[in-house]
Formats: C-alpha cells, structure tokens, sequence
C-alpha cells in the first residue's frame, strides 16, 4: 500500500534531536521502511563547521544558516522530482526548524527525546563521528521542543529502534509500501 501523501506534494521527513538520541539509526530505518532516499545531514556541513565542532566549539548560528538552507535546497530538488525522502538534522531550535520548512516539500518533523544521561551514553558508544561527548549540554541547553503549529510528532527515543520508527509512522499517518 502506498503511502496517503505520494501522489501529492512529496513528504520530507526530518528526523530531528540532540547529537546521540538515535537520529541516523532511525532515520535509516525509516528510510527502508518507507523505500525513500535518506540523507545525513551532517553530510551538508562545510569543512570548516566540521574543524570547530571537532575542536568542541558550539557552531554559531551564522556557520548554521549555509548548512541549513544546504539541506533545505536538497529537500527541494528532491520533491521538484516527485521524490519523498527522510534526512536527519539537529534541528534544535524553532528558527531552524523554520529554514527547513522552507522546502518546497511536506516537510514533517520526527523529533526524538530522552534523557542526558541516555543520550550520553549513546554519544560515547557511537564511533567515527566529529562531535564530541563535550558538546552535549550545550545542546540540551539549545533544544526547544516542536511546538503545537509545527508539523511532525516528538518521540521518546528510549525504547529500540524499530519501535520508534513503527510508533513515527503511526503518529505522521505513514505506513510501510
Ligand atoms: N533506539 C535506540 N536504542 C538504543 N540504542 C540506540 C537507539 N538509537 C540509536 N542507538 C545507538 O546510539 C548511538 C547513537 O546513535 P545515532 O543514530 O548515531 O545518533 P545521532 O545520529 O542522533 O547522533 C549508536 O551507537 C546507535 O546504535
Ligand atoms: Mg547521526
């Protein structure tokens, strides 16, 4: 079965939250499950935004904005060619969540939450990855959750993996093909 929104204006569904909450690991599985295209954000980030969080510097909002609209433009191209997809991107704060939604796509948040501590743990087994465990409270301290206006849903990234995903679908009304 197809998914309700395919024949209409390509979804985008950005799975969202704090460095280590599980944001590639269900953003993969989604993909799978849906059979969309999936993009790591963190893949759009210039070298130099990749040195200073490297060097566990907090990026600036102003090394944020070209990262941002970067991935907002892909969401673009890929709807302009009748493509959903599913990417993954912090998205922590509202003003950010709002150049995303710039996209001309249905662009549907899944915003994964659980505690610091779990996250820090995730942080510390999660291997090969520019940012270090050094940078989480800054990013607790960022976060602001989905508000009532936004499109998407806020799941508790705690239980396993396939149980986030089934419940992120259930709650944006999308079901495997
Ligand atoms: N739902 C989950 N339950 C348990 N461990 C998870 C879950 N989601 C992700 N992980 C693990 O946590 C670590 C960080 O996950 P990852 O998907 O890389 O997070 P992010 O992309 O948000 O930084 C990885 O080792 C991953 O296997
Ligand atoms: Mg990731």
């Amino acid at each position: 079965m197809k998914a309700r929104n395919e024949q209409e204006t390509p979804v985008a569904i950005i799975v969202a939250g704090p460095a280590g909450v599980g944001k590639t690991t269900t953003a993969q599985l989604l993909s799978a499950r849906l059979g969309w295209p999936f993009a790591e954000g963190d893949s759009f980030h210039s070298q130099s935004n990749i040195d200073r969080m490297s060097r566990g510097e907090p990026l600036a909002d102003r090394d944020r904005i070209p990262w941002l609209t970067s991935i907002r433009d892909w969401i673009s191209q890929q709807a302009e060619a009748g493509q959903s997809v599913v990417v993954t991107c912090s998205a922590l704060k509202r003003g950010y969540r709002d150049i995303l939604r710039g996209a001309r796509a249905d662009v549907r948040f899944v915003q994964l939450t659980a505690s610091q501590d779990v996250v820090g743990s995730r942080m510390t087994g999660r291997s090969g990855h520019f940012m270090p465990s050094s940078l989480l409270a800054s990013q607790f301290t960022a976060l602001e959750a989905l508000q009532p206006d936004e499109v998407g849903v806020c799941i508790a990234a705690e239980e396993p993996p396939d149980v986030v995903v089934t419940r992120a679908l259930a709650a944006l009304d999308l079901r495997d093909p």
